[in-house]
C-alpha cells in the first residue's frame, strides 16, 4: 500500500504532502486542548447525589403544594419570597434579598474552587380562577389591571420554585466537595410586570444579579404539560421565542358610507396591510432556517356601518427565533404596511417594541451537557424537540452568559396528551412524579459542570 502510495506523487509532492498532513494534526491537536473532553461528577458524589434526591421527594410535594396554595402575581411575591429567603437562610447561605422587588439569591459557595453557575425558578401566579378541585387549589384573589380575579400557580411555577430549593438543600449538604460555587436565582414576573413596572430577569440583570460573584453559566428549566412524564426536552440554539408587539395606525379620510370616493379607506388599507403581512413570513422569510410568526391579532376602526372612519389601529404579535431574522422581519413590515397605504393616499405608523429576546441554548455548552440530561433523565428520556413559538425571559440572561433552558415533562401519566390542560388555563396541573425529574437534571447539570475536565490550553 505505501509504496503505491508514494510511487504516486514526485518527491517534491510528497514532502509538502506530508508537512501540510503535519499541520492539520498539529491544529487539531491544539483544537482538541481548548475543548472540554467529558462533563461528569466523582461516582461517589453522585451516589450520595442520588440517595439525597429520592429522600428530598416528600419535601418537594409539601413546598410545591405551599405555594400552589399561596399564590401570588407578578411582582407581588411578597409571601413567596420571604419563605424561600428564609428557607435559604436556614441552610446557612448567604442570602440576597429582596432584590428586583421580590426576588431571592442564594450563594453556596463550595469547599473547591471553581466555576459559578446560576440556576433559576421563577416565582409568579398568574390571573386565573382555579377550577380543580385538589385538597390544596388555590382560593387567592386579587387585583389585577382593576379587575378582581383567582389567582393560580397555571404554568407550574410552584414546581419550579419547589425543585429549586430541593437543589438548594442538597447542594448544601455536599458543599465542602463543591468545586465552585451555585447561585440560587429566585425571579419574579417572569409573565410580565404590571403596566409601568419594571420587573423579572432584566431587572434582575439591571440590579446586579450576574455580578459578585460574576456569573459563568445558567442554568433554567420549565415543567411542560405537553412533554411526557420522565422525560425532558431541549434543543441547541433557538428554543423559545422572541416575542415583539406591533402596532399599527392606518390613517385615512372619513366620508359618508355611500361615497367612498370622497374617502382613503382606512378599513380596505388596513385588510390589505394584513393581507400584505401574510407574505412577509410565507414569501420571503428562508424558513428553512428557522420559523417566523406574524399575527394581527386585533383591529380596531368604525362605529356605524355608514361612515367611513378615519383611522384603523391593529396590533399583533411576531415571534422569531434568530436575531438576523427578527431585524429582517421587522424592516419588511415597516416597508410593507407604509407602502399599502401610501399606495392608496394612507399612511401608516408603524411601532414594534421588543418584549422577549430568543430563548437561546448555546450550542458549545448544549452539546457539551446534552449527556448529562440524558444521565439525569434515563436512557433514550432526553429528547430533542421542535423550537417551541412561546417565550421565556430567561433569554435576558442567555443575552449576557451563555445558557442552556429545557423543558421537563409534566403532564399527568394516567391522561392521555391531547386530553392535558394547557398551560395558563384553570384546569392546569402537573403530575408532581416530575418534581424529582427537575430536581436531578440541575443536580447534574450543576455538579457535572463543576467536573468539567479539560486539557490545558498550549498558551
Ligand atoms: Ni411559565
Amino acid at each position: 500500500m505505501r509504496t503505491q502510495f508514494t510511487t504516486m506523487f514526485s518527491v517534491g509532492e510528497e514532502f509538502s504532502t506530508l508537512t501540510k498532513m503535519k499541520k492539520i494534526t498539529l491544529s487539531a491537536l491544539v483544537l482538541l486542548q481548548a475543548c472540554v473532553l467529558w462533563a461528569q461528577t466523582s461516582p461517589s458524589l453522585q451516589a450520595k447525589l442520588d440517595q439525597q434526591t429520592k429522600e428530598i421527594e416528600p419535601r418537594l410535594i409539601e413546598w410545591r403544594r405551599y405555594f400552589h396554595q399561596n399564590p401570588e402575581l407578578s411582582n407581588r411575591e411578597v409571601k413567596t419570597g420571604a419563605k424561600i429567603a428564609e428557607q435559604l437562610r436556614a441552610l446557612g447561605m448567604e442570602v440576597q434579598y429582596p432584590i428586583a422587588k421580590t426576588g431571592v439569591v442564594g450563594i453556596l459557595k463550595g469547599g473547591k474552587p471553581g466555576p459559578v453557575i446560576g440556576l433559576r425558578a421563577d416565582m409568579d401566579a398568574l390571573p386565573v380562577t382555579e377550577r380543580n378541585s385538589l385538597p390544596f387549589a388555590s382560593k387567592v384573589k386579587d387585583n389585577f389591571n382593576g379587575m378582581e380575579t383567582g389567582v393560580m400557580h397555571a404554568c407550574g411555577h410552584d414546581g419550579h420554585m419547589s425543585i429549586l430549593l430541593g437543589v438548594a438543600e442538597i447542594l448544601s449538604k455536599n458543599k465542602s466537595e463543591l468545586k465552585g460555587t451555585v447561585k440560587f436565582i429566585f425571579q419574579p414576573s417572569e409573565e410580565g410586570a404590571p403596566p409601568g413596572e419594571e420587573g423579572g430577569a432584566s431587572l434582575m440583570i439591571k440590579e446586579g444579579v450576574l455580578e459578585n460573584p460574576k456569573v459563568d453559566v445558567m442554568f433554567g428549566l420549565h415543567l411542560q404539560s405537553l412533554v411526557p412524564l420522565g422525560t425532558v426536552a431541549y434543543k441547541p440554539e433557538g428554543l423559545m421565542a422572541s416575542v415583539d408587539n406591533l402596532n399599527i395606525k392606518v390613517k385615512g379620510r372619513g366620508a359618508h358610507g355611500a361615497t367612498p370616493w370622497d374617502s382613503v379607506d382606512p378599513i380596505v388599507v388596513s385588510s390589505q396591510i394584513i393581507l400584505g403581512l401574510q407574505t412577509i413570513v410565507s414569501r420571503q422569510t428562508e424558513l428553512t432556517k428557522a420559523a417566523a410568526v406574524i399575527t394581527v391579532g386585533s383591529m380596531h376602526s368604525g362605529i356605524r356601518r355608514n361612515i367611513i372612519p378615519e383611522e384603523a389601529i391593529l396590533e399583533g404579535t411576531i415571534r422569531t427565533f434568530d436575531a438576523e431574522m427578527q431585524k429582517k422581519v421587522h424592516d419588511k413590515i415597516r416597508t410593507t404596511a407604509t407602502r399599502i397605504a401610501e399606495s392608496a393616499g394612507a399612511t401608516a405608523e408603524v411601532g414594534i417594541d421588543i418584549l422577549y429576546p430568543v430563548t437561546y441554548n448555546d450550542p458549545a455548552l448544549t452539546r457539551e451537557m446534552a449527556p448529562s440530561l440524558e444521565r439525569a433523565a434515563g436512557k433514550g428520556n432526553a429528547k430533542v424537540i421542535a423550537p417551541v413559538t412561546m417565550a421565556e425571559d430567561f433569554s435576558f440572561f442567555q443575552q449576557k452568559v451563555p445558557g442552556l433552558f429545557f423543558f421537563v415533562g409534566a403532564y399527568p401519566a394516567d391522561m392521555n396528551l391531547t386530553a392535558q390542560p394547557t398551560h395558563h388555563t384553570a384546569d392546569f396541573m402537573i403530575d408532581e412524579r416530575c418534581l424529582i425529574v427537575g430536581v436531578k437534571s440541575l443536580l447534574t447539570l450543576t455538579t457535572d459542570y463543576m467536573n468539567r475536565t479539560t486539557l490545558p490550553k498550549t498558551k
